[in-house]
């Protein structure tokens, strides 16, 4: 038998246990001076490489994303187009839009047959050579290089990384592999395709080495021309002949004047830390700045992550900034946005008037005259911090996992199929079930609308926070899960990256949750307040993209790299 003694003491020494950080937990990459964090660890290393060599974060971004096209194909691109956010460490801020842009053939009801239906397969918004918009990666890229970079490494030797794996090959990942399995019925439609991502229908195993001759010529090309090489030479050409040849709508002109656009970032504040942002044509700064705002004046800390109370508030907020979304936003150079009034604070306290804490307010309550669309697949995100504190918040995209599902012959090009984050018919859903209003309708030139939320949190002057993710619509929760789970719930980075997430996107009328992430009696509490309450399915099984993060340690600067177990192949590394 213990004496009273000693078990006071094992009490004592159970309290002190339980209160330790708990070793459960995956701890973040610690590093002082820079952090790479990306969806695959040899896109990570080729960041890091640049960032050895002398390059700021804004080269080593550059690296990883052209390493990414190689190594993680589903999403990382030079055929498809994203948002990379800036912080330059003498304190600017900005954001690159290489969004890709509808070609000049594009119009409003291109994707209608002649009975006013959405077509579906190829020829349409998803599938095949009429889904693509112009591709603006190597453009972004290249600005963000010339205009930004360190000066210190050459274009050429940021493609290097990319081509050197590409052309020596790497080593297919179990992940890799199965993306590859599960995508057959895509892949399988174009030859060229099929014969480099499905080896020709014997499909990709495990361990496998793997070489991309004609990416790595591809590549070869961008460092001996230049960037322009993909807009008006040998590739350009390719990329002509065959939509040429396959009734695409792409052709050598709109290659040609394909431009990104320098943006000035969107900047909100919550709870004393300024949040830093993506505008349109990106939704996801709107939104998340639009949530953050509703959720301010409620004391969430005290809820605890994961209550019933906690996910019924965020539902409900959720709800309104996607209905928001669905009605109002599209490309700004093409239509009028009053981004301050969708940011103002009177009219957010407004929208949640009607908010009852015991009861889901019904989707008609928030009625919208037009009703919003939807979004599609496959994208990534990464963050990247040098050593002078110059970041990048990047997120990129083809849009479904593979984008159109078209290689261009000879080139190891993916195309994007982003021509669906367009409204192809007003009240019908896209790939991630999203309705769009005739904001976001086709227009030769238009960048459609985008939920990619690469997000910069500060305090006091000091950059705390580097994070995004991929996900469609799902992006934009994520995003504000991962800030609000350290700014209200005092999670450490890891914590707030791994901790099961939730998604409401006003339509449908459903609270989506990971798998595991919801116990069956808070389930149960939603529904009663009225809440359709599902596990996800969709989008990599059930989890809700996968937030490739940096955090700061705002005492000593170290640099705190999350990546994401969502991602199996996902790394930080830092020095
Ligand atoms: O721009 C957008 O919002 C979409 N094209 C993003 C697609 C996406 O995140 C797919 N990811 N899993």
């Amino acid at each position: 038998m213990m004496s009273h003694r000693a078990f006071r003491l094992f009490v004592v020494a159970l309290l002190v246990a339980t209160a330790l950080p708990c070793s459960a937990q995956r701890k973040a990459v610690e590093a002082e001076h820079a952090m790479v964090v990306s969806a695959h660890e040899l896109a990570t290393q080729a960041g890091v490489e640049i960032l050895k060599k002398g390059g700021n974060s804004i080269d080593a971004a550059v690296a990883t994303g052209f390493a990414m096209a190689v190594t993680f194909p589903f999403a990382g691109n030079i055929g498809g187009g994203g948002f990379m956010l800036i912080h330059l460490a003498d304190g600017r801020d900005l954001v690159i839009d290489y969004r890709e842009t509808a070609p000049a053939a594009a119009t409003r009801d291109m994707y209608l047959d002649a009975e006013d239906n959405v077509l579906k397969g190829p020829g349409s918004s998803t599938v095949g050579w009429r889904a693509s918009g112009v591709p603006g990666t190597v453009a972004g890229f290249a600005l963000a290089h010339q205009k930004y970079g360190s000066g210190k490494v050459k274009w050429a030797e940021l493609l290097e990384p990319a081509r050197r794996l590409a052309a020596d090959g790497h080593i297919v990942s179990q992940e890799t592999a199965e993306r590859f399995q599960k995508e057959v019925e895509l892949l399988e439609q174009f030859d060229e395709t099929k014969r480099i991502y499905l080896k020709n229908g014997t499909l990709w195993k495990p361990g496998e080495l793997w070489k991309q001759p004609e990416l790595a010529a591809t590549f070869a090309r961008l460092q001996k021309h230049g960037p322009e090489e993909f807009y008006t030479g040998e590739t350009a050409r390719r990329i002509e002949e065959a939509m040429a040849k396959n009734n695409g709508t792409i052709n050598r002109a709109d290659l040609k004047s394909y431009k990104p656009v320098e943006r000035v970032p969107l900047r909100g504040t919550y709870r004393g830390h300024e949040i830093v942002t993506v505008p349109p044509p990106s939704s996801g700064g709107i939104a998340l700045l639009q949530m953050l705002a509703m959720l301010e004046p409620f004391e969430i800390g005290p809820l605890g992550h994961n209550s019933a109370a906690k996910y019924h508030l965020f539902v409900e907020v959720m709800r309104r900034a996607f209905r928001d979304r669905a009605e109002r936003l599209g490309d700004p150079d093409f239509v009028k946005l009053s981004v301050q009034q969708l940011l103002d604070r009177s009219y957010l306290t407004g929208l949640m008037e009607n908010y009852d804490p015991a009861k889901a307010t019904p989707n008609e309550a928030l009625a919208p005259s037009v009703p919003a669309p939807a979004e599609p697949q496959d994208t990534t995100h990464y963050s990247v911090i040098d050593a002078a504190g110059n970041a990048v918040s990047n997120t990129y995209t083809l849009n479904g996992a593979f984008g159109s599902g078209v290689t261009i012959p000879g080139t190891g090009i993916l195309m994007n199929n982003e021509m669906d984050d367009f409204t192809a018919k007003v009240g019908v859903k896209n790939l991630f079930g999203l309705l769009q209003g005739p904001q976001n309708a086709i227009e030769p030139g238009k960048r459609p609308l985008s939920s990619m939320t690469p997000t910069f949190v500060r305090k006091d002057g000091n950059l705390l926070l580097i994070t995004g993710s991929p996900g469609g619509p799902t992006i934009i929760n994520t995003v504000l899960q991962v800030i609000t789970n350290m700014i209200d719930h005092g999670m450490p980075v890891m914590a707030a990256v791994e901790a099961p997430r939730i998604h409401h996107q006003w339509i449908p009328d459903e609270m989506t949750h990971e798998r595991y992430g919801i116990s069956p009696d808070t389930a149960e509490k939603l529904r009663a307040m009225g809440h359709t309450v599902r596990e996800r399915t969709s989008y990599e099984g059930a989890n809700q993209g996968d937030a490739e993060t940096i955090a700061l340690d705002p005492q000593t600067g170290r640099r705190l790299g999350a990546s994401d177990p969502r991602k199996p192949d996902a790394k930080a590394i830092g020095f």
